[in-house]
């Protein structure tokens, strides 16, 4: 499973790309808006630290402003992934934006019916939300298993990224489930190299190569 990081604080991309693990990077307009930056000032730097897809997320409208904010974003670098809500319109963009290759990432999916529509319209990724689904009391991680069996019984190419983790287990989850990427926020990618046997070991070996 591919780990991308869920975030647009260019100082978290920068350190989680020393670790070499890093294979692309989502935002949404939440995240950007945390930054209180522009959009496509964000990106562009993100372009310069991750040599992989990067996700950018278009306004929610009607299909021709979305279109032509789509098209202005994808033209800031070859890595940009249109992110795009999962609505009638959205979807209609995809298949737009799939005629002309350029990438999408579907977003906001919450049900394998939504995902077989992204699937048809020929999206690059789509992006179910696992935390809002246990949020819901319902299991991400079923879900996530589900999209994995329709994809392989029908071999489409979408790639299915694991969305909205919040914690480790959802990493466990999302790989156990057939996930093709996990999009990771910053604090929880931190947390999944620790271990407190590891910590533990680590202290003993230390002791033992001072005697
Ligand atoms: O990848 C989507 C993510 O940013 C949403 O996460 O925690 O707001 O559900 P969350």
């Amino acid at each position: 499973m591919k780990i991308f990081i869920d975030t647009a604080n260019v100082e978290e991309i920068k350190e989680a790309s020393t670790w070499g693990i890093l294979s692309g990077c989502t935002t949404n307009p939440s995240l950007i808006a945390k930054e209180g930056r522009d959009l496509k000032e964000v990106i562009q730097e993100i372009t310069s630290l991750v040599d992989g897809p990067i996700s950018a997320e278009v306004n929610e409208g009607d299909l021709d402003s979305m279109e032509k904010e789509a098209i202005e974003l994808s033209k800031l670098h070859k890595n940009i992934v249109i992110k795009v809500p999962m609505t009638k319109d959205g979807i209609s963009l995809t298949k737009r934006l799939s005629n002309k290759g350029i990438k999408t990432n579907v977003t906001l999916v919450f049900s394998v019916p939504q995902a077989l529509l992204a699937f048809e319209a020929g999206a690059t990724f789509v992006s179910p939300f696992m935390g809002r689904i246990d949020d819901m009391n319902e299991s991400g991680a079923a879900l996530i298993a589900k999209l994995a069996e329709v994809k392989n019984i029908y071999g489409y190419e979408t790639e299915i990224i694991a969305a909205s983790i919040r914690n480790t287990k959802h990493i466990e989850e999302a790989a156990l489930a057939g996930a093709d990427i996990a999009t990771i926020p910053f604090g929880v990618l931190k947390k999944a190299f620790d271990h407190p046997l590891t910590t533990n070991g680590l202290k003993i070996f230390k002791e033992a190569s001072k005697k």
